[in-house]
């Protein structure tokens, strides 16, 4: 049956949990994820894949090789979403995964590894820290952490993964065996604006930034803002704001010119606006493929945070989120994927991702791991606007069919 890759992009697009914004919201576990990953099973099995869910909700589709004890070949990304986002990130990778399929049957190929399509749960960070799906296959994740990782909400990854009718205390059954992967693959939009820059085709992405995230919690006094004189102040929330600050002028200053650092979540109490703030939490994100820049930030950071807080009588308490290292791609993959762009005569150009991706959970776990870029429009991603054109896409799943099809043989 062919498949229509762009319109079951759109399809996808419909299982939307967003109500203020224009863009998708599909966070894992959640009733509508639930019924989106049952379609994307429908589409695994329409392409001859034998889908199956393991035990923390990824989904695995397989295709058998000739050679039932050969290493197989992984390809796929994730269907959840962050909040109010594009329709493409992730989605590219499983759906162009399947599409990918359909053009390698269609060729006739016998392959002799067998290719397993996956899509994760949980790679977007509903539960502060992302790839829990890919965490919990690279033996990543114990127990304890299902109660520990807890959403804006509060909700546990294990009372969200019991929700969704699965097991926490059968973690263990989703551990990957990496001696069984020959390659993993992604195929994803590159969510900045290189290959749009550049005016190539695809990515080849050679290594994966990675991310050291932080929540700090600042607390001070709450007070009256109009009685309380400025020198009697204990304002956690300025507080915040001066490490903020500091924060993107350490990562504009860090010698690699990679390092990234972001505040994307501001937690103010009481929130009123007659009290100075007494509570501030932020969560923070710095991230870089050269892991010895963004150590020395992260350290620089935290000084400037406990000599901020002494300075303006603050107590401050740091809580790590994640922290991982980056991940270079494995040469036989990167020149898989190369080799594919060349045979269709596709500019292709070497990149790093900024982005992290379940490739590089799997790769941190010691699965060779390669990815294909395609190009994002305006280098934007996590918004409504996010947009990849049809033909690029098209493109990017011809060179991953490519790849494929060389590891795989
Ligand atoms: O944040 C990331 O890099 C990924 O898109 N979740
Ligand atoms: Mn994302
Ligand atoms: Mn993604």
């Amino acid at each position: 049956m062919a498949f229509d890759l762009h319109a079951a992009i759109g399809k996808l697009a419909g299982f939307n949990d967003e109500r203020a914004g224009t863009g998708v919201t599909r966070e894992v576990y959640t009733p509508t994820y639930r019924r989106a990953i049952a379609w994307v099973a429908d589409r695994m099995r329409e392409a001859g894949l034998e889908p199956r869910f393991d035990a923390v909700g990824n989904l695995l589709g397989r295709w058998p090789g000739t050679d039932p004890d050969a290493p197989v070949v992984m390809t796929g990304s994730h269907v959840d979403t962050t909040l109010d986002a594009g329709r493409f990130d992730g989605v590219a990778g499983v759906l162009g995964a399947v599409a990918a399929v359909h053009r390698l049957r269609a060729e006739g190929v016998a392959l002799r590894r067998g290719i397993e399509v996956v899509s994760f749960a949980g790679e977007e960070p509903r539960f502060g820290t992302g790839c829990v799906g890919s965490r919990a296959m690279a033996g990543g994740l114990g127990r304890a952490d299902l109660d520990r990782l807890t959403d804006r909400d509060g909700v546990s990854m294990a009372a969200a993964l019991t929700d969704a009718g699965f097991d926490p205390g059968a973690l263990g059954e989703a551990r990957l065996d990496p001696a069984r992967v020959h390659a993993f693959v992604e195929l994803h939009i590159e969510q900045g604006a290189v290959l749009e820059t550049t005016g190539d085709d695809v990515g080849v992405v050679t290594a994966i930034a990675a991310p050291h995230d932080l929540r700090l919690t600042l607390r001070g006094r709450a007070a009256h803002a109009g009685a309380t004189p400025m020198a009697l102040r204990r304002d956690a929330l300025a507080g915040a704001a001066e490490i903020l600050v500091e924060l993107e002028r350490l990562a504009r200053a860090s010698p690699s010119g990679t390092t990234v650092g972001t505040v994307g979540v501001l937690r103010v109490e009481p929130g009123a606006v007659n009290v100075v703030p007494g509570r501030a939490e932020l969560e923070v994100d710095v991230r870089d493929s050269d892991l010895e820049a963004r150590e020395a930030t992260v350290r620089a950071l935290l000084d400037a945070a406990i000599a901020i807080g002494a300075h303006r009588g603050l107590e401050v308490e740091v809580a790590e989120m994640v922290r991982d290292d980056p991940v270079r791609c494995a040469p036989h993959v990167v020149e898989a994927v190369a080799a594919a762009a060349a045979e269709l005569g596709v500019a292709a150009r070497e990149m790093t991702s900024g982005a992290y991706h379940d490739a590089m959970v799997l790769g941190a776990a010691g699965v060779p791991v390669g990815m294909v870029f395609v190009p994002s429009r305006g280098g934007v991603s996590h918004h409504p606007d996010e947009h990849t054109d049809p033909d690029e896409l098209d493109t990017g799943v011809a060179v991953l069919a490519g790849a494929l099809r060389r590891l795989a043989a």
